[in-house]
């Protein structure tokens, strides 16, 4: 019977706490985890190792370079410089990101790796596209969390709003994962019943929506104020699309994907709401959005293709 294999390339917080996340929940059987940091890499082993006796599922946990991903089914990246966030402007890790996998993209497709990856590095939406570039995999192996954890947060601002389950509620964040992104209002659903709809009898869904959008798009920097980093959600979000990679599950889900004409836009990656399942992602949603809405998304593009002229300066 197959293993079913994940690479974790960064072992930093988000890292180690995607291959803690994997474990726990049992979504991996083996994991191969790189990280330039030898004595770091080391740590993270040992303790997942640690773990292993008395976890629900049995998993193996090895040290790698990338040689040895070759024969994973996903593998995860996340490589970053946490402290450059202080700037509270992902884009400050860019320099120190881009460089970074275009010194090892090379190396993970030496190791004959044939199977999707998701990235979790930002800027996300312009290194999943580098990693892409970089791949020559088939298009929609290579996606990013993106607007995937944002729309997390946004759910999660729903359910304190309405009472209504996250697992009960329709809703996206789309474009960047970054400050341009946006809540489009009209396709948020409760299980089919339009929010605009319910807003018209019951008043727990008649709230500041700017507000709600606000908080989702500010809470990564409530998280990082205190404890000056990220893990649970973003995790949580990467393991969510391991699953539903390894499990074939046709699961849609918003995540940083090439856009090849979708939502009216070409060559860059956005979040938008994928279909996923063994291949990645398989086919792009494309909601009936609004002329308010079409007109946001395509801010949100412009402003990703402004932040890309960068990768000429790096
Ligand atoms: C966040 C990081 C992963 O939004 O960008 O938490």
């Amino acid at each position: 019977m197959k293993t079913r294999k994940v690479g974790v390339i960064g072992l930093g917080h988000v890292g180690a706490h995607v291959a803690y996340s994997l474990a726990v929940q049992g979504i991996a059987d083996e994991l191969v985890l790189v990280d330039m940091k030898e004595q770091k890499l080391a740590s993270e082993v040992q303790d997942l190792r640690d773990a292993a006796a008395y976890l629900p599922h049995r998993v193996s946990v090895n040290p790698g370079d990338f040689a040895d991903l070759g024969d994973c089914d996903v593998i995860v990246n996340s490589v970053g410089k946490i402290e450059l966030l202080e700037t509270h402007d992902r884009l400050t890790e860019m320099d120190f990101t881009i460089a970074a996998v275009r010194g090892y993209v090379d190396k993970i497709k030496a190791s004959g790796f044939d199977g999707v990856l998701i990235n979790i590095t930002n800027p996300c939406d312009i290194v999943t596209r580098e990693l892409a570039m970089g791949l020559g995999l088939p298009k929609g192996r290579v996606f990013g969390t993106g607007t995937g954890l944002d729309t997390s947060r946004l759910l999660s601002a729903l359910n304190r709003q309405t009472g209504i389950d996250h697992k009960s509620i329709t809703a996206y964040m789309l474009g960047e994962h970054g400050a341009l992104q946006f809540a489009p209002w009209s396709c948020v659903s409760f299980r089919g019943m339009p929010l605009d709809e319910l807003a018209k009898t019951d008043e727990k869904f008649r709230f500041d929506r700017d507000a709600l959008q606000k908080e989702s798009i500010g809470g990564g920097w409530v998280t990082y104020a205190g404890k000056q980093c990220t893990e649970y959600g973003i995790c949580t979000t990467a393991a969510r699309m391991v699953h539903i990679v390894l499990h074939d599950e046709k699961a849609i889900m918003p995540a940083s994907m090439e856009l090849d004409g979708e939502y009216g836009e070409t060559g860059l990656f956005a979040g938008v709401p994928c279909l996923i399942g063994k291949n990645g992602v398989e086919q792009i949603i494309e909601l009936p959005l609004t002329d308010e809405e079409k007109a946001k998304f395509h801010d949100c593009c412009e402003g990703i293709r402004k932040n890309m002229e960068h990768l000429k300066d790096i």
